[in-house]
C-alpha cells in the first residue's frame, strides 16, 4: 500500500525546510539521493542532546555521561532492530557509507587481500564504493575487475558467474540500489552466486537503505553493509557498517587511541571488544541518538509503504518526461528493478544549463556525473540530470517539475 496525498501532506509538515521559498518560488525538492530533508523530530532530537545530556561517552561515572551513553547505545540497538540483526555489538558506527567501505577496505582489505588475488566492483557504483578498492587491488598488486552492465541498465548473473570462474576472487562490492540509475540490484542471488565461489560480500546499502524495506535476515551471504543516516532523514556525519560478530573480532583495529582500547602496555596494547574497538576516540553521539530517532520516524510511515509511493513517483516521472521529444531515461523499463531516481538526458540541453533552468523555478534537482565516472563513461554521456524522490515529494510536484523541463526544452529548443 502506498500513501495518499493527504498522508504526504502530513509528512511534509514535519519537514519544516519544505515550506521555505527558493527564488522566490516554493521549494521542490527532488535531490533526496544526494540528502534528504529532516523532520523536526530528528532536529529537536539532536538539540535535545546538547541541551539536555551532553556529556562524553563511556567516560564518566557521572550522571550525564551515563545518560548520553545509555542514549548511545540505546540508539544502536535501534539501528540493529531497524536492520533484523540480534547482535548490537555488529552495528560499528562510521561517518557515513564512504568512511564504512574505507574501514574494511583498510582493516580487512589489507589483511585479506593478497598479489594475485582479485577484487570485483560493479560499472554502476558511487566512487566511495569504487575507489577505496581500486587503491587497495593496486597497493596490494591484486587485479581490480569491473562486472559490466548490461544495455538494460541491470547487472547480469551470467556476467558475474563467468567473472567468478575465473578464481581468486576474495571480494565483491556492489551496490544494493543505484544512486545514479535507481537501479535495485537482486542483493540475495548476487551475494548467493559469489558465496558459492568463495568470495567475501560487501553491499553498499546508501540507497537501498532509504528506499526499500530491508531486513539483513534476507541477505544471509552478504558479509558487509554500508550506509548513511543522511540518507535517511538523519543527521549527516553519522553512519554504519555491519558485518558479522566473527568477521569483526578478526578483523585489525581501523584507526587507534581512546575508547578503542582495553590495556595500553609501553610495548603492547589489546583492543577492546566490539563494537568500540572500530570507534576510536569521541564518537559523534548527537548525531548517532538523532538517528536513532530518524528510523523511529521511518518505522512510523512505514518502509514497505515508502517504497511503493517512491516508486509510484518513479513512475509518474518517467511517464511525464517521456512524454517529451528526445528525452532518455537511464533506467531499466521495470519498476520492479527501478526506484528512488530518475536520470535523464535530453539531447539539446546540457545537464547543467536545465538544472539552472529548474532552480530559477525553485526546482532542486542534479546534474553531473554523481560521483560515478566509472558509469559515465560506459554510458558515454558526460553529466546526466537527475531527479529523485522521498514519501514527502507530491505528485504535483513531479508534475511541476515534467512540466518546466518541457518549458526548458522549448527555451533552449
Ligand atoms: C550509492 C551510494 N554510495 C555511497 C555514497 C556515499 O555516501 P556518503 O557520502 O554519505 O558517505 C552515496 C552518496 O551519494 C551513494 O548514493
Amino acid at each position: 500500500m502506498s500513501f495518499t496525498q493527504d498522508q504526504v501532506q502530513k509528512f511534509r509538515a514535519d519537514f519544516p525546510i519544505l515550506s521555505r521559498e527558493v527564488r522566490g518560488k516554493p521549494l521542490i525538492y527532488l535531490d533526496n539521493a544526494a540528502t534528504t530533508q529532516k523532520p523536526l523530530a530528528v532536529i529537536d532530537s539532536q538539540a535535545r542532546v546538547y541541551k539536555e545530556l551532553n556529556a562524553n561517552v563511556h567516560r564518566g561515572v557521572h550522571f550525564l555521561s551515563q545518560e548520553s551513553t545509555d542514549a548511545y547505545e540505546k540508539s544502536r540497538r535501534k539501528i540493529a532492530r531497524h536492520l533484523g540483526v540480534a547482535d548490537e555489538a555488529e552495528i560499528i558506527f562510521t561517518r557515513g557509507t564512504t568512511e564504512a567501505i574505507n574501514l574494511v577496505s583498510r582493516t580487512w582489505g589489507l589483511a585479506n587481500v593478497q598479489a594475485g588475488d582479485r577484487v570485483v566492483v560493479s560499472r554502476m557504483e558511487h566512487h566511495s564504493n569504487f575507489v577505496p578498492w581500486q587503491a587497495l587491488a593496486r597497493e596490494k598488486g591484486a587485479e581490480f575487475v569491473i562486472w559490466e552492465i548490461e544495455p538494460d541498465f541491470t547487472l547480469s548473473l551470467e556476467r558475474l558467474e563467468d567473472i567468478l570462474k575465473k578464481g581468486r576472487v576474495k571480494l565483491l562490492a556492489f551496490t544494493g540500489m543505484s544512486n545514479v540509475l535507481g537501479t535495485i540490484n537482486p542483493v540475495p542471488e548476487i551475494s548467493a552466486l559469489a558465496k558459492k565461489h568463495g568470495a567475501q560480500v560487501l553491499v553498499d546499502a546508501a540507497q537501498a537503505m532509504a528506499h526499500l524495506p530491508i531486513s539483513l535476515k534476507d541477505w544471509p551471504n552478504v558479509d558487509f553493509v554500508a550506509f548513511s543516516a543522511h540518507k535517511m532523514c538523519g543527521p549527516t556525519g553519522i553512519g554504519v557498517l555491519w558485518a558479522k560478530r566473527k568477521t569483526l573480532e578478526a578483523m585489525p583495529p581501523y584507526q587507534f587511541g581512546g575508547d578503542m582500547i582495553l590495556q595500553v602496555g609501553d610495548e603492547v596494547t589489546t583492543w577492546n571488544e566490539l563494537p568500540w574497538k572500530f570507534e576510536a576516540g569521541t564518537p559523534n553521539y548527537g548525531d548517532s541518538i538523532a538517528f536513532g530517532t530518524a528510523l523511529d520516524y521511518l518505522a512510523e510511515v512505514g518502509m514497505e509503504r515508502i517504497h511503493a509511493y517512491e516508486t509510484e513517483l518513479v513512475h509518474l516521472a518517467r511517464q511525464k518526461l517521456l512524454e517529451i521529444d528526445q528525452v532518455k531515461i537511464l533506467a531499466p523499463e521495470s519498476l520492479a528493478l527501478h526506484s528512488g531516481a530518475v536520470s535523464f538526458t535530453t539531447g539539446l540541453v546540457h545537464p547543467h544549463d536545465l538544472a539552472t533552468f529548474l532552480d530559477a523555478e525553485g526546482i532542486a534537482i542534479r546534474a553531473g556525473h554523481h560521483c560515478a565516472q566509472p558509469l559515465m563513461r560506459k554510458l558515454n554521456v558526460i553529466a546526466t540530470n537527475r531527479a529523485s524522490f522521498a514519501f514527502y515529494n507530491t505528485r504535483a510536484e513531479v508534475e511541476r517539475f515534467a512540466e518546466v523541463v518541457r518549458a526548458a526544452m522549448e527555451y533552449f529548443g
